[in-house]
């Protein structure tokens, strides 16, 4: 079977770089944005996100005649769909991207092609793209449709896309094993065969998986606080045991994926989510903790002092030495500490401006600071010698 010709939809930081990988290894490219912008860049051979080796690939790419972008879609022996996945309000799970973008390739796709669906998704979305493209008039009989779920890690996207093992489910055993031959065209890892629903719920297990981990950690930590013991401490002594991996507690949980992901296990599975659910619940109650002990503090110090604290609010990321705010939860306590009228130096080394407030140098804030809050465990901020600091990312231990 033909697979040589691959129209990727959606050129974001999964869709653009699995576009360069492929043209890298020979495929002709077609890649699909919505965005005008972000194909015109694309088409200079630039990126429009940040990503290691990026840049490389796609001027590369572009260079050799193997990758160009378009805002419609084009004919194709593989198609992948890699468009976001968010919530809408109340954590309804949004898939209005997947299936607009289905639409946009029903016109192209024709008969023996491969649909590939790799974004995260709500279990039955990969035979909502089939459905969707039947009522668009093509023959799904003579078509094959799967999921691939992406669990990639920004920063590292280029070599995990090779390395990483991937999961493939088809909604026909013949769809699972063609889709499965197409990625053992370039991936190292191992191409593991299921079905598609078990492949969309097996990505929104990982995520569920390390959500929990951290409310158990989480919790802990609201615990050792009561119990005046030393959580950071205390994981690294139980995790000596040969069974037991705990992770690090924060300031919540963020990111558009841990953060997202199990209230797609949630909205489905409803009152039989129970243990996903209250993870979930576990860490936002944390943040909302995390303001509380930061107020109370203020409230302490202009008693004592007879004056409001300035209090230094040492990062904003949702994850340590990144950009990325999305979801963040040190962005949520900033902005609520401002709202509730704290007097705040907020601190990101990893931006240089945020519309909000003013971002300062944290050696700066450190000179002004009453109150130091440590939110996320920047390299920047690792071993500084603070006296009065509340440390919810443990990034002095
Ligand atoms: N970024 C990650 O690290 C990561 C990791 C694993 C899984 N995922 C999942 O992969 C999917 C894509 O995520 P992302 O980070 O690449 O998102 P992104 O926002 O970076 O990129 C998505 C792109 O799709 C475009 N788009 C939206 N609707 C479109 C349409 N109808 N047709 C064509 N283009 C359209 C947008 O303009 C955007 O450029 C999501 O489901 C996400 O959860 C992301």
């Amino acid at each position: 079977m033909n697979k040589r010709k691959i129209c990727v939809v959606g050129l974001g930081y999964i869709g653009l770089p699995t576009s360069a990988l492929l043209a890298s290894r020979g495929y002709d490219v077609h890649g699909v944005d919505v965005v005008q912008n972000t194909v015109d860049t694309i088409n200079r051979g630039e990126i429009h996100i940040v990503e290691p080796e990026l840049d490389t690939f796609v001027k590369a790419a572009v260079n050799s005649g193997k990758l160009k972008a378009g805002t419609k879609p084009a004919k194709a022996d593989v198609f992948i769909i890699a468009v976001p996945t968010p919530f809408h309000d109340g954590f309804v799970p949004n898939i209005d991207y997947v299936v607009s973008a289905t639409k946009a390739i029903a016109p192209y796709v024709q008969e023996g092609n491969i649909v590939i669906l790799e974004s995260t998704s709500p279990v039955g979305t990969t035979d909502t793209v089939e459905d969707t493209l039947k009522v668009a008039g093509v023959d799904t009989s003579k078509l094959y449709v799967a999921h691939c779920p992406e669990r990639v890690l920004p920063g590292h996207i280029m070599r995990e896309l090779v390395e990483n093992d991937r999961i493939v489910g088809g909604t026909t055993l013949e769809a699972t094993r063609l889709t499965a031959e197409f990625y053992r065209e370039f991936v190292e890892g191992e191409v593991l065969e299921t079905d598609a629903k078990t492949a969309e719920m097996t990505k929104l297990t990982e995520n569920s998986f390390r959500d929990t981990n951290i409310a158990f950690a989480n919790e802990l930590s609201i615990l050792c606080d009561k119990f005046d013991i030393d959580v950071w401490e205390l994981i690294k002594l139980i995790n000596r045991h040969p069974r037991v991996n705990v992770l690090q507690p924060g300031a919540g949980v963020g990111g558009h994926c841990i953060a997202v992901d199990p209230w797609f296990i949630v909205h489905a599975g409803g009152d039989d989510a129970k243990i996903i659910r209250t993870a979930r619940e576990v860490n936002t109650y944390k943040t909302e903790w995390a303001i509380e002990k930061i107020k109370n503090e203020a409230l302490v110090f202009e008693k004592e002092n007879g004056r409001k604290a300035k209090v230094a609010c040492m990062g904003l990321a949702f994850k340590p030495n990144i950009d990325d705010l999305r979801e963040s939860p040190a962005l949520y306590i900033t902005r609520r500490l401002i709202f509730d009228a704290l007097d705040v130096l907020a601190v990101e080394p990893n931006i240089e401006a945020h519309e909000e407030f003013e971002i300062i140098d944290y050696k700066e804030a450190l000179e002004k600071a009453d109150i130091v809050t440590f939110l996320v465990a920047h390299k920047e901020f690792k071993k500084l010698d603070i006296k009065t600091e509340l440390d919810f990312c443990g990034v002095l231990n």
